[in-house]
Parts: C-alpha cells; sequence; structure tokens
C-alpha cells in the first residue's frame, strides 16, 4: 500500500569514480539515461543478456527489470553488482563503473527526423535500408549504432548498426543491414512493403564497439546482419591504409544467406592485410556448388556467436546471437 505513495521519480544517479552525476526520468533504465548523457557507459546487447553494463550499486535503491543471475554470479550479485540496462531507480543512487576509453570524444545523441531513401534487398531476409536525414546526425565511430522509429507505425525504439564507415556515406545517408525477425515488428513491417519515402526518426549515435588502438593481428567473425558494423570497421581501415592484419570469418547457413562479397572485396584490394573467407552450413543446392562455398569447410549450423580471441577482439553483439529463440 505504501508503495502506491512512493516517489517515481526522476531521480539522480552519481557516478564514481568519473564523478558524473545525471537524471534517470520514471520509465527510463540507468544505461539508457547514461547514454542519453553521451556518458561512455560500455554496453552491448541493451536486454540484459551480455553483461557488459554491469556496474557496483554503492548505496540507493534500484528496482531490477530482469533477473539479473541470467549473466551475474551469485557472488557478483552479494557485492552489489548490477546490470543498468536492466535496472530502474527507486531513490537517488551512487553507481561505481569503469566507463569506455573512446578514441575521441564521443558525440552526444541526437534524434534527426529523414525518410527511408532505398530498400533492397540483400538476401531473402536481410534488407539494406538507406535513410536520406533532414540533418546530418551527429559524427559516429564505424561500429557505433542508432535507435530507429517510425512515428506513428512503431513508437518504441529499435537499434541498428551503421552499415557504412562514417567517411564512406554522403552527408544526411545512413544505412542500416536490417534482417526479418518472424513476428518481429519493426522487421515484419519494414520487410512487407517498399517503404520508400515514409518517414522515420533516427537517434544517435551510441555504442561502445570501435576500433582499439593496438598493433595486434584482429579476427572479426560475424553472421548474418551482424556484417554492419564489421563492413564499417573494414571500411574504416582500409581507407587509413591500414597495417595490422585483419581477418573476417563471414558466417551464413546457406549460400543464400552470404552477401555484400564484392564490397568486402573491395576493402581486401584496398588493403591486402584483410583476410576474408565466407563460410556456409546446412548443405543445399546452391551452397553444394556455390564457388563461395566450396573452398570451406561447414561449421556449426546454430547463428554465429561473436568471439573475443585473445588478439584484439572485434565483437559485434546482436540479441539474435544470445537467445535461444533466435530463429535463424
Ligand atoms: C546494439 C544493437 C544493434 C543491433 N543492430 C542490428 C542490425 O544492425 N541489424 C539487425 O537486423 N538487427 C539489429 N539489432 C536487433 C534489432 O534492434 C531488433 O531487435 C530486431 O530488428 C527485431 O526487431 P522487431 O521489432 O522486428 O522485433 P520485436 O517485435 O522487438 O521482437 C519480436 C520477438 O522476437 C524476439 N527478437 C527480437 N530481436 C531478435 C533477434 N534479432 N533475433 C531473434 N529474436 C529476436 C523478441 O524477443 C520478441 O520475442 C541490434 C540490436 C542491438 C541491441
Ligand atoms: S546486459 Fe546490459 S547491455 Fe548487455
Amino acid at each position: 500500500m505504501f508503495g502506491f505513495f512512493a516517489r517515481k521519480g526522476p531521480f539522480k544517479a552519481n557516478i564514481a569514480p568519473c564523478d558524473a552525476s545525471f537524471e534517470v526520468r520514471p520509465g527510463d533504465n540507468l544505461l539508457k539515461a547514461a547514454l542519453d548523457n553521451g556518458l561512455p557507459w560500455p554496453h552491448n546487447c541493451r536486454v540484459g543478456s551480455c553483461g557488459q553494463c554491469r556496474c557496483r550499486l554503492k548505496s540507493g535503491k534500484i528496482k531490477a527489470l530482469n533477473d539479473f543471475s541470467y549473466v551475474l554470479s551469485g557472488e557478483e550479485m552479494d557485492s552489489g553488482v548490477i546490470l543498468a540496462c536492466q535496472t530502474s531507480l527507486r531513490s537517488d543512487v551512487e553507481i561505481e563503473v569503469v566507463m569506455d576509453q573512446p578514441p575521441t570524444q564521443l558525440s552526444q545523441p541526437k534524434t534527426v527526423a529523414g525518410a527511408i531513401a532505398d530498400m533492397r534487398a540483400l538476401t531473402h531476409d536481410i534488407l539494406e535500408v538507406c535513410i536520406q536525414l533532414d540533418a546530418p546526425l551527429p559524427p559516429y565511430l564505424a561500429g557505433q549504432y542508432a535507435e530507429l522509429t517510425v512515428p506513428g507505425v512503431i513508437e518504441k525504439p529499435r537499434s541498428y548498426s551503421f552499415a557504412a564507415a562514417p567517411d564512406a556515406e554522403q552527408p544526411g545517408l545512413v544505412r542500416f543491414f536490417i534482417r526479418h525477425v518472424p513476428e518481429g515488428e519493426m522487421t515484419t513491417w519494414l520487410h512487407a512493403a517498399d517503404r520508400r519515402g515514409q518517414r522515420v526518426s533516427v537517434t544517435g549515435p551510441y555504442g561502445s564497439f570501435w576500433l582499439r588502438e593496438s598493433p595486434a593481428p584482429m579476427i572479426c567473425i560475424a553472421g548474418g546482419s551482424g556484417m554492419a558494423p564489421i563492413k564499417a570497421l573494414l571500411e574504416q581501415v582500409s581507407q587509413q591504409g591500414f597495417q595490422r592484419k585483419v581477418t573476417y570469418v563471414f558466417g551464413a547457413r546457406t549460400q543464400d544467406d552470404l552477401y555484400c562479397l564484392t564490397r568486402c572485396a573491395r576493402s581486401r584490394r584496398a588493403a591486402t592485410a584483410i583476410s576474408i573467407s565466407s563460410r556456409c552450413c546446412r548443405a543445399s543446392p546452391m551452397a553444394a556448388t556455390g564457388p563461395a562455398c566450396a573452398a570451406t569447410a561447414p561449421t556449426s549450423c546454430r547463428p554465429m556467436r561473436t568471439i573475443c580471441p585473445t588478439a584484439t577482439p572485434i565483437c559485434a553483439g546482436r540479441r539474435a546471437w544470445s537467445t535461444p529463440r533466435s530463429p535463424v
């Protein structure tokens, strides 16, 4: 009964050791509020499955929006570790977190309206969607993502990785690779018809997936629409005359699921150190004879999960790769 009269917020989050503080509005989670305030809070999936947004609650009351024990150990939870993307506030709080170290000052996310300028099928279930914005977004780093809404149609934002290096795009143009999730609201709507001309809204940039400075070789592994942030990174490194050895393994179930091979080959030609191999599994008439598969051995039939090898890891996180419900 007393909960009925409890204050609903907004509440203040004080962050140590970086000495930042920001307001968390009712309905927002801690991570969203931090990102909206331009803080480089480590994160990836935003749905409570990767554990990257973990932080320690030093004082104050929170509400867990999901069961942390799927991701955090008992020891971590006993010591006050929580998942910022699954936390709303019940009082002002004090939080300890180690922020990401971006290579440059991160842009503060901004919402910009625009219209779908072009869309085309890359595979049977992945669309390339190009959006012409009314004004450019703040500069993003290759590997980052934006949130997309379709005002009046789909109001809850969905996240999509920029599928091109920032310098490879015309001003105000952004593109995404969007895979159809059966029964998914946004993707079923997008894939159902020609949506060119549709007004949309894009907020960003977000994300802490960017190139880390290091002389170590890089290994990138991605499948499906997880190609998007990797392609953006490869374009960036090939433009920069990159000195490190990069291996990109692109996983696909059948030859029909392979795409962008020509564009990747262009990056490979531009920077000779990049080697790209595409891997198919599950026999299909095309896959059995297709040149892209002929030289590769079958791999696991599950969607490929990005891994972080001991060399500099390049990980493109996706909900699809961490949920057992994946229909891929
Ligand atoms: C940081 C980040 C970057 C992302 N980048 C991309 C990208 O570049 N391209 C892309 O296609 N997607 C990307 N996603 C996934 C995207 O944000 C949406 O979740 C996805 O498009 C589904 O939206 P929907 O509205 O169709 O499904 P919803 O209506 O939101 O979901 C319908 C059902 O499907 C489940 N579901 C949702 N997403 C998936 C999924 N991916 N696989 C399996 N089951 C799912 C839900 O749990 C729910 O039960 C990214 C997600 C994150 C967090
Ligand atoms: S668990 Fe919070 S961002 Fe992945």
